[in-house]
This record gives structure tokens, sequence and C-alpha cells, in this order.
């Protein structure tokens, strides 16, 4: 497919507020000199933002590394994944038609797209809301055909399923997405047939349609607004960002050098509520969480946390100090996601490693 610049291109481009803070905290990834290699995840986030890629746009992340624009229109026309034409106002749908999927059907799902969208890939449908295009394998393969369709996948589709699906986006809502089999994720239909001592870590849902689910964002665009943006290597939410981020240079011509952290002060704000010592039914066996052993343990102990229900309660920022005073563990809270974990726990369900140290497997 020829790739290039579509022919009616919008007058300009700015990234919202909160996507420019993204963005620049972006930059601060890269070594001094090497700030282009920013440039995937800042065209990402102008499609993000605006649903396609436009010149304009191109021209502005250019702008913002000190590129020449054609560098990042070689980089903008060569993946695929970026979008040079106008695509639908609520979705665009990307059919998988590898070799797994075209056995179990795309070519099916491809039918039903010229039927209710439009007859040629990349070719808005008359209403503006929907555009489509096949794809090659996006890595879904157990659970073919299936389709992305904004952030999520729609797995284990008949053609049935998935004109449903397609009338539900048409009329504003968000459906389910993941395996429309009633799978939970992608073991064998009959149920599992190894690792079946391995209990689920969520409910009904897998954690991406759970997540998607709650957030009902699936095909949202992002302006930077709808969430908190954790950028680690910084210590910090991006909404937050001392001003002194939002001083690198919008055209640079010599990249940009600054790098934040956050004071102490700042930081301590974010320590969350803490005890002096265990209630009095006794301190939770905090091991029974992932991630925790009895080093880990005895440093929340002394930090001033005993029970799931205190854990369970953190917010980001909260893991993030936590994340920082773990004394040689740093990171752990939020790798093993220890929020999620403590909130089953606290429900009377089970963690991953919660019969092993029952078992006396782990003490
Ligand atoms: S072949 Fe379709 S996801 Fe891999």
């Amino acid at each position: 497919m020829l790739r290039r610049l579509h022919r009616d291109q919008p007058d300009d481009f700015s990234f919202t507020p909160a996507n420019l803070n993204w963005a620049k905290a972006q930059i601060t990834k890269f070594p001094e000199g090497r700030e282009a290699s920013a440039i995937i995840p800042l065209l990402w986030r102008a499609q993000e933002q605006e649903g396609w890629l436009t010149r304009p746009a191109i021209e502005t992340v250019a702008d913002m590394l000190g590129l020449a624009y054609m560098r990042a229109l070689e980089v903008a026309s060569f993946y695929f994944m970026f979008q040079l034409q106008p695509v639908g106002s609520i979705a665009h749908i990307q059919i998988c038609g590898t070799t797994s999927c075209m056995i179990c059907g795309a070519e099916d799902l491809v039918a039903i797209c010229k039927e209710k969208i439009s007859a040629q890939a990349h070719v808005v449908s008359q209403d503006g809301k929907l555009s489509w295009e096949e794809v090659e394998c996006l890595g879904s393969c157990t659970n073919a055909p299936m389709a992305q369709i904004g952030k999520d996948y729609y797995e284990d589709l008949t053609a049935d399923r998935f004109g449903e699906i397609i009338d539900e986006f048409r009329k504003g809502g968000i459906p389910k997405p993941g395996p429309q089999n009633n799978r939970f994720s992608s073991e064998p239909q009959g149920g599992l047939t190894s690792l079946r001592d391995y209990p689920r870590e969520t409910g009904q849902y897998n954690a991406s349609v759970q997540r998607a689910l709650d957030r009902s964002d699936t095909i949202r665009r992002i302006d930077g607004g709808e969430e908190a943006f954790v950028t680690p290597w910084l210590e910090k939410v991006v909404a937050e960002l001392p001003s002194n981020i939002k001083k690198l240079p919008q055209h640079a011509t010599k990249p940009a050098t600054s790098r934040v952290v956050e004071s102490k002060s700042d930081h301590s704000k974010h320590k969350p509520a803490t005890l002096n010592g265990p209630e009095e039914v006794g301190a939770d066996n905090l091991k029974m969480i992932k991630g925790i052993g009895p080093k880990i343990e005895n440093i929340l102990n002394h930090i001033g946390f005993f029970h799931f229900s205190q854990i369970a309660k953190w917010t980001i920022k909260e893991v993030s100090w936590v994340d920082n005073n773990l004394e040689g563990f740093n990171g752990r809270a939020s790798r093993d996601n220890w929020v999620v974990q403590a909130k089953l726990l606290v429900a009377g369900q089970n963690s991953p490693i919660r019969s092993r140290v029952k078992n006396r497997d782990i003490r």
C-alpha cells in the first residue's frame, strides 16, 4: 500500500496541555543528543489525540525533537500503526487477516466491514463514524479471528457477533472487549488442562477486559486529562510535573536536557497512613502478597504497615512513595501490583501465592 500524506490536511496541530507535558516527559527518557528517540511515542500520542496523524502533527513533533520534517515523515510513513488518513470519529477497526485468523473466518469479518462500514479499507463510512483496515497478526492467534478496536482486542469473533459489535459502537455503546465466546482469556475452550494450581487473579473477566469495562474508554481519544500519566523514571505523575519541565523548548534546535527529580519534601506528602503497631487481631501475614518476602515484610512493618486493608487503600502516588522507601527493594509495590492483591485478600479471595504461604512453602 502506498503510504503518503492525505490530500486534505488541517491548518495546525497542538498537543493538549496534559499531552504536551506527557510528551516533554517522554523526551527526558533519552540521553542528551538522543532525544529524537522519543519520536514514536510522541507521534503515537498525537495520533491518539486526533485519531490520525496529520502533517501539522508530524511537523510539530519534528520541531519538538529538533528533527528535519523529512525524518519525522519517514518514521510516520514507515510504520503501519500510524494512520495517515482520517479515521472514523468513533472507531477505526483493524481486522487481523493473518494465518490463524484467516483460517478461522477473518474474511467473513472483512465482508461485514464492507457491508456495514465502507466497501474499501481506509475509507470512512458515510456517517463519518467508522473506518476499517486489514492488518497483519496482532498476536492474539489463539483467539482467532479477532479485531483491534481502539485500545482493545475483540476476540473469538463470529460474523454475527462482529456485526452486533459494530452496531453497538455506532449507537455510542462500548461493547465488552476480549473473548466473545465466554472464554476468560486464551485457555482451551473446554477449560484448563495445565497450570490448574494457579488461581485467577481477577473475577469474571481478565484484567484487560475488566480495565476496559471499568474505564469505558476503549475508543476514547486521549487528551491527557482522563487519567494521571505516571512517569516512573521521574518518580512523578506527569499531571504534576513541576514548572521547570514546561521550559523545554517547543521548537528545539538544541535538544532539551532537563531532568526533573521530585524533592524529598514534595515526595513525603504522599506517604500513606501508617500505624504504630498492628491492630488487636494481630498483623496480617503480608507474605501472602506476591513479591513480599520476610525482609520486605519487616521493612513494611517498620514503616507502619501491618494489614492488607492498609495496602488495599494506597493511591498511585502512595504506591510510588512506598516503591521508593523499600530499602533496596524499590519498585516492588507497583511491579507486583500489591494493591490489587491486597484488595483480593481483603475480599477473602486468593492471592497468587496464598496457598503456598498457607502450606508453609513460603515462610
Ligand atoms: S493470526 Fe490473527 S492475531 Fe495472529
